[in-house]
């Protein structure tokens, strides 16, 4: 018999112990009806603001600390113009610097998005001058022949920097307030999963013709699921979500392994739903009640089951053991969270055209007892052009969708983004860009 959900989706309503993630809905923020103007998407005007305001005052996110486990080794990453490179010190602290040579300008070190190992110091290619781990000063060839002697710092310039959740994070601002306090509710929401348990599986970056806000709102709504992923419709409820604005993060909580209320069940389980029996260890085809249950069984199979498969998830609750936990740290981190997996999406501006971003992809994996850390090979970050790698059906779908949305915004027939209340993250996240470019 084919039959609709009807029910709501039944919501976990305790924190799993007195570390585990707040699970009570945040009160909705007022935040008003009006249109948001389409010039934040198009104008080189308000990029420009965005530099100044934004992103040269917010933490960012840079590496991981797993990337650099010795004293001397680095990493570069780039937000807008800016190159950035993070060094572990000596005493294991880790640092960050602009990566940029105090004679002529020159880059300093050349990778992108690669781990590199145990540098003893940094020579600029270009005259040979060094740096120590510290940033300072080590050698100038021929400083006699400066009359005015050295430049007047005492080498690299070094930026805020700071770690949380295995993940390394600097901020352009040299007055920014602590990490901690920027992040909020971030860490007491996710320090459950233990993000530093999980592997990296894949790294990619792709240029897409967007705005880094296209992409930002596009995965900070489930709205779009039905037009764009209708294939989701048997994997997820698209719409009895709950969404919580916190002061500048956001999040949503959504169910997986569940029907969406705009399908009817089909005869058999569908193939997404499948997918993820088989990977908690549950076989489809012996599988005897309704796929409204699934869900809730899912949850108990793993909770029974997960200790035998080395994956600890003591500290996470019930639907955490299905649904996903999808974070947005602002202004650009988009956290897809869930027991057994991370899929993070660091979205950034191109430097000189509001039209275009970087979309950086990782995903994170909490291994099994059957995973062998010694063989395993950290992969190798690329570059790609729009096109040119496929992402998986889901994110390729809104990849091929954003540049016809950023065409759009750019059209004399629009005006700017109607939001509604399936898409309350999108106005939070303006709200705070908003606070931001206001100061
Ligand atoms: S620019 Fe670096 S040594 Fe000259
Ligand atoms: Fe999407």
């Amino acid at each position: 018999m084919k039959i609709k959900r009807n029910q709501k989706i039944e919501r976990t309503s305790k924190k799993q112990g007195p570390n585990g993630t707040p699970v009570k809905a945040a009160p909705k923020p007022k935040m008003g009806t009006q249109i948001i103007p389409k010039e934040r998407y198009t104008s080189s005007d308000y990029m420009h603001q965005e530099w100044d305001k934004l992103w040269t005052k917010v933490w960012l996110l840079a590496c991981r600390e797993e990337d650099l486990p010795e004293p001397g080794d680095h990493y570069v990453t780039e937000i807008g113009v800016e190159s950035i490179l993070l060094v572990r010190q000596k005493d294991m602290s880790i640092r960050a610097f602009y990566n940029v040579c105090q004679h002529r300008g020159n880059k300093l070190v050349h990778s992108f998005e690669q781990p590199q190992e145990a540098a003893q110091s940094f020579k600029c290619k270009y005259h040979d001058w060094e740096y120590g781990l510290d940033g300072g000063f080590v050698d100038i060839p021929d400083l006699e022949t400066f009359p005015q002697g050295a430049p007047d710092c005492s080498g690299l310039a070094s930026l805020p920097c700071d770690t949380w959740g295995s993940f390394v994070w600097f901020s352009l601002n040299p007055d920014v307030e602590p990490l901690k306090d920027y992040l909020g509710i971030i860490p007491e929401h996710l320090n459950p999963y233990h993000f530093e348990r999980m592997v990296l599986t894949k790294t990619l970056t792709v240029e897409w013709d967007c705005n880094w806000k296209a992409s930002v709102d596009a995965f900070n709504e489930s709205y779009h699921v039905q037009g764009i992923h209708p294939q989701l419709l048997y994997y997820l409820d698209d719409k009895d979500i709950q969404i919580d604005c916190y002061e500048k993060h956001n999040r949503y909580l959504i169910a997986f392994s569940v029907l969406s209320p705009r399908v009817i069940a089909p005869g058999e389980i569908p193939a997404p739903i499948k997918v993820v029996m088989k990977g908690a260890g549950m076989d489809p085809a012996a599988y005897e009640g309704s796929v409204y249950d699934i869900r809730k069984d899912v949850q108990k199979f793993k909770r029974e089951n997960g200790p035998e498969q080395g994956k600890d998830y003591s500290e996470l609750n019930d639907d955490q053991l299905t649904d996903d936990y999808h974070y947005m740290i602002f202004p650009n981190i988009t956290m897809n969270v869930h027991a057994d997996d991370m899929m993070m999406f660091r979205q950034r501006p191109h430097p000189e055209d509001p039209n275009k971003m970087f979309f950086d992809y990782y995903m994170y994996e909490l291994p099994d007892n059957e995973f062998d850390q010694e063989e395993h090979i950290r992969p190798k970050h690329k570059t790609y052009k729009y096109g040119d790698v496929s992402l998986g059906l889901v994110i390729n779908q809104d990849a091929y969708n954003l540049p016809h949305v950023q065409k759009g915004m750019n059209s004399a027939g629009y005006k700017g983004l109607w939001i509604g209340d399936q898409e309350l993250r999108v106005r939070h996240f303006h709200k705070t860009l908003e606070d931001y470019l206001e100061k």
